[in-house]
């Protein structure tokens, strides 16, 4: 019976400490999953979590965890396709997921000076940013992603910071289907409603928003 508790304690003793090891998002966002396959997140969204803009690589720095953890199961059930992400969050557990989501929701975010939606729009860009397209029912971007695109609670993620490419190449998903992960299909509307002219102006315009002087 001793021998049985003291197995019993040893054990629930060595899973706390595997989980806390596991558990570490910071150390598998520089190092990599348990897995084969799970590359070190550093090697293209960068030490500060910020990305790559030339390359296309996203910011992470910031997003929100539960949206997060949600883009890394979307990638890996293939309900959003992407050559690279997709076998590297197949090869990740669930626990490093989440831990990870944790980590990089935690990184400090680029401060975008906010514009209010009350300014006048001084271009049709600005315009459909700001207002919308209404006979085409498209709802402003900013009423969902926030004042200048800063992101809105867990499920809006911002589009200030991001690169002008990678916010180009979202919206191609969404128009050929290669991104489908989103519940109520609200980005997959907007995207095939928008003009090939229209998905690179908003793109620069979010990628090149001014950033506030750091306090
Ligand atoms: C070899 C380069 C590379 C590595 C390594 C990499 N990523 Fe990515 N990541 C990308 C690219 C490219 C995209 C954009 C995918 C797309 O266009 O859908 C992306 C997109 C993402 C997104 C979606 C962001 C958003 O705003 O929706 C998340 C989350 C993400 N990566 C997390 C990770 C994590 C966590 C790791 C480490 C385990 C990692 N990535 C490693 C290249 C990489
Ligand atoms: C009705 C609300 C709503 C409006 C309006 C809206 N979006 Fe979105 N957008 C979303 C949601 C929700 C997501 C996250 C989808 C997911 O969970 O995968 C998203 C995600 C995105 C992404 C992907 C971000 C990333 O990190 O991968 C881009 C790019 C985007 N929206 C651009 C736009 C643009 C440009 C407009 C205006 C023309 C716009 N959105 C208007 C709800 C909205």
């Amino acid at each position: 019976m001793k021998s049985l508790e003291r197995a019993l304690v040893g054990s629930a003793l060595w899973l706390l400490l595997g989980n806390a090891f596991a558990l570490d998002g910071n150390t598998t966002y520089t190092e990599g999953g348990s897995q084969p396959g799970a590359m070190p997140c550093v090697a293209c969204h960068g030490a500060d979590g910020l990305g790559l803009a030339a390359a296309g690589f996203p910011r992470l720095a910031g997003l929100p965890a539960q949206y997060v953890r949600r883009q890394l199961s979307d990638f890996a059930s293939g309900a959003r396709s992407n050559p690279v992400m997709q076998p590297l969050a197949k090869a990740l557990t669930d626990a490093e997921i989440a831990a990870l989501s944790e980590a990089v929701a935690a990184m400090p975010a680029p401060l975008t000076a906010r514009m209010p939606r009350s300014e006048m729009p001084a271009n049709p860009i600005q315009k459909l940013v700001l207002q919308g397209a209404w006979e085409r029912q498209i709802p402003a971007c900013v009423s969902c992603h926030g004042p200048s695109g800063v992101g809105v609670g867990d499920a809006f993620p911002p589009l200030a910071g991001q690169p002008a490419a990678y916010l180009a190449a979202q919206l191609g998903a969404w128009q050929n289907g290669t991104r489908r992960d989103d519940p109520n299909d609200l980005m997959g509307h907007i995207a095939k409603s928008l003009t090939p002219d229209e998905v690179q102006g908003v793109a620069q315009y979010f990628a090149s928003l001014p950033l506030e002087a750091k306090p």
